[in-house]
């Protein structure tokens, strides 16, 4: 199986392009869903579909054509389904400080749960081997981000705190909820945590795998659009997935000769030059600006033809380097992260237990090292050529 993942910027063009996709995957014959991980879903209407209709089927795939089905994952029957323990906790806990029940049930939807429910999706559908590809059209970057950080974070959780947590409160739960206004969580609490992390197994291996999922960031050729599409790239190599296609939308045609348009056409060619030099060698698409909406399946055709050619797979693997590798030299081994923006005094490092954590920005990541350099500290970083290398030593 394999997962493509759209991210971008608001509005820069995710849900068109990732439908697009889907329309040329099924063309080739692929098994193909389109599926939206962005709360504020906009996939139906990219198909131009009736809401009314289309929402009666949410949660199960609702069929475009043989080959390719969409989704969009509503969160509230989620919620019935997976999440009750937990928000029902939540929800205990909100109604102490004297919110509305409403109120309480609105707030219980925890950031992350769209994500994590969406992964769980593409986690069945993989056991089930529902489909041959999952186009995921995700939510703007940010939350983006936090879909590929969740399993990590996850994960550390369950290892370091999640056994710890549940045994002491098993341990303290009948002095404290006589003492505490709010009450703790039930032992079902947590064996609804555990069972979540289940549906979740693997899911960070897909994620990290080049051969099952690629990303593809979609930008505007605008300079602010850009900086984010040149964080998210760092971001998403940090968390180990592979971007191997850029695609630049909304480029002005050469047909345009106004002179309205004259600044924007120069800042544009500016920005494209620099988007191919810092990408390269990932290979970067450009989209024109159309002269309507892309909306209806007839539009979403004419764009699949502008972005592919007709025989053109879009589920090609084109990149398999690992963002960061592990190398042993001479006396010493080496992290290798691929981090081609950062430079150097963003970049911060330090070790925790046996992880590696680095740190960009407001970002971090914790890189589980391999056994061998488990006893090992970091002692020199240093940038070149938008490689950073950590050696660790002995210390
Ligand atoms: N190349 C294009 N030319 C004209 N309109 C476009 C183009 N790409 C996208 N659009 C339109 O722009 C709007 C936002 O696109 P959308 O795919 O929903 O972006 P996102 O999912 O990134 O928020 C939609 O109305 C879409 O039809
Ligand atoms: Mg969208």
């Amino acid at each position: 199986m394999r997962i493509l993942l759209f991210s971008g910027k608001g509005g820069v063009g995710k849900t068109s392009l990732a439908a697009a996709t889907g329309l040329q995957l099924s063309r080739l014959g692929y098994r193909t869903l389109v599926m939206s991980v962005d709360p504020a879903h906009s996939l139906a209407d990219a198909f131009d579909l009736e809401t009314s209709l289309f929402q009666e089927k949410t949660n199960d795939p609702y069929p475009i054509d043989p080959r390719l089905s969409i989704l969009e994952v509503n969160i509230q029957k989620e919620i019935k389904r997976h999440w009750r323990e937990i928000s029902t906790y939540v929800i205990s806990v909100l109604r102490t400080t004297g919110i509305s029940d409403v109120e309480a049930e609105e707030l219980a939807i925890l950031p992350g749960m769209e994500e994590l429910s969406a992964m769980m999706y593409v986690n069945q559908y993989r056991r089930e081997d529902r489909y041959d590809i999952i186009v995921l059209d995700c939510a703007p970057t940010a939350e983006s981000m936090r879909f590929v950080s969740m399993p990590t974070t996850l994960e550390w959780y369950m290892k370091h705190v999640f056994p710890f947590q549940r045994g002491l409160l098993k341990a303290v739960r009948p002095v404290a909820n006589r003492l505490s206004p709010v009450e703790l969580p039930t032992d079902s609490y947590f064996a609804n945590v555990q069972d979540l992390f289940g549906r979740l197994d693997g899911i960070s291996d897909l994620l990290e795998d080049a051969n099952v999922t690629s990303v593809r960031l979609v930008t505007n050729p605008e300079k602010m659009v850009l900086r984010e599409t040149q964080r998210a790239f760092v971001y998403f190599s940090l968390h180990g997935l592979t971007v191997d296609g850029i695609i630049v939308n909304r480029v002005l045609p050469q047909a345009i000769t106004d002179a309205w348009f004259e600044e924007w056409r120069a800042s544009q060619a500016k920005i494209l030059h620099e988007i191919d030099e810092y990408f390269a060698p990932v290979v970067v698409k450009r989209v024109p600006l159309f002269t309507h909406e892309v909306l209806g399946r007839e539009r979403l055709e004419e764009l699949s033809g502008v972005l592919y050619a007709e025989k053109e797979d879009p589920a090609a693997v084109s990149r398999t380097e690992a963002p960061y590798s592990f190398v042993k030299r001479n006396a010493h081994y080496e992290v290798r992260l691929r981090l081609p923006f950062a430079v150097k005094g963003e970049v911060g490092l330090f070790k925790k237990g046996d992880e590696l954590v680095v740190e960009i920005g407001t970002l971090r990541r914790h890189i589980g090292l391999p056994t061998s350099m488990a006893a090992l500290t970091p002692t020199r970083a240093t940038l070149e050529n938008k490689i950073l290398t950590v050696e660790m030593r002995e210390g």
